[in-house]
């Protein structure tokens, strides 16, 4: 396991008792709450965003009171007092699915990751075939499984983080969902047996620069280049692949004036692999390194990263094939960015 995600966890041993994903429904009870969430976002989209984007109570009306029950008897809401409910966790609302994840107010090293731009960017454009044994590291709330599972002959989703996984099972139990997600606890491909194959291979990984020592978010935790957790990955990734299969990646990488370092830690990894870029994003390293700058290690730490060059960062989605002509394809697809954007920008 990775010194950093160890550490994150073993903080949090002993402070279990706040243990509080939601509750897995059974099936009646998930459709009917799926159809009650279904109906009131349509009717009251600017009600619906206040409580489950914007984490704020909610004076809930006479004809809500009922879903409110039930959403309270699976720990997605709480009630205050007489008809006020504050949110437990937030709900994306996501082409006919509803993604929980942790609220922002949870400080914790196992947050679950929110939603945003780059997980709808990636289920817009990853490429899952119906013939595809589908592999998702870093599974999180289980949003790009399930939908690469309306698409794959199986999907299977791995996270370090207990608490992801109680999440991942929940949104995967409210459905709709027409495959089941085989889920496992561990780092990366430790779970899974020896000679486990797969056609793809999706990965949105912890990606922040974090300086040694410093305890972060295990779901943005990617030491100090940002690129620990990948690097560990690639090291397995050729022979975790069938011979067709392709890695596709959305995440942040350092940039130097050579280009992005996890280009070319792919490239090494998978020589054999045509390495398609869509650049979705760039910003200046400095702006990355924000939450840090009080931090006692952030001089040194700086410094490094200027040492190797990196003084920008750069967000990307990658996608590995085979193919008898390597090399790397670079694209910026602007409409499909402002098409995401205009879809997830909402929810911040
Ligand atoms: C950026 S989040 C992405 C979550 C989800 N896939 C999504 O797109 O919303 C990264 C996830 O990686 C998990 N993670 C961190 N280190 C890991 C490791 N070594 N092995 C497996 N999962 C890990 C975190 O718990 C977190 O859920």
């Amino acid at each position: 396991m990775l010194d950093n995600a160890r550490r994150n966890l073993d903080l949090l041993i002993g402070r279990r008792s706040a243990f509080d994903a939601p509750r897995v429904p059974a099936g009646a009870a998930a459709a009917a709450v799926r159809q009650g969430l279904t109906a009131w976002h349509a009717r009251a989209p600017e009600r619906y965003a206040r409580i489950f984007l914007y984490a704020k109570p909610l004076f809930v009306q006479r004809a809500e009171r009922a879903l409110f029950a039930q959403l309270a008897s699976l720990g997605l809401v709480e009630k205050l007092g007489a008809s006020i409910y504050q949110p437990r966790v937030r709900l994306f609302p996501l082409y006919g699915r509803f993604i929980a994840t942790d609220l922002l107010t949870r400080q914790e090293p196992d947050q679950v990751f929110s939603l945003m731009f780059e997980q709808v960017y990636f289920v817009r454009n990853f490429d899952v075939r119906p013939e595809d044994d589908v592999l998702e590291l870093c599974l999180g709330s289980g949003v790009n499984s399930l939908f690469a599972a309306d698409v794959a002959r199986s999907v299977t989703g791995v996270d370090i983080n207990p608490r992801a996984l109680a999440f991942a099972r929940f949104n995967a139990a409210l459905g709709p969902s027409p495959c089941e997600i085989e889920m496992h606890a561990g780092s990366l491909f430790e779970p899974l047996d020896a000679a486990r194959r797969f056609d793809t291979i999706l990965m949105n990984p912890p990606f922040e620069l974090v300086p040694r020592g410093e305890t972060w978010f295990l779901h943005s935790d990617g030491g100090e280049d940002g690129l620990d957790v990948v690097r560990h990955m690639l090291a397995d990734v050729p022979d975790r692949l069938t011979p067709e299969g392709r890695l596709q990646l959305i995440t942040w990488s350092p940039d130097t004036q050579d280009g992005p370092l996890l280009v070319d830690a792919i490239r090494a990894a998978l020589p054999e692999h045509r390495v398609l870029v869509h650049v979705l994003d760039r910003a200046p390293l400095d702006a990355h390194l924000e939450p840090f700058r009080e931090s006692p290690a952030f001089p040194a730490f700086r410094q490094r990263l200027a040492a190797r060059g990196i003084e920008e960062v750069s967000f990307l989605y990658i996608h590995t094939v085979p193919s008898a002509v390597p090399g790397v394809e670079i694209s910026s697809p602007r409409a499909e960015v402002e098409t995401c954007h205009a879809l997830s920008d909402p929810w911040i």
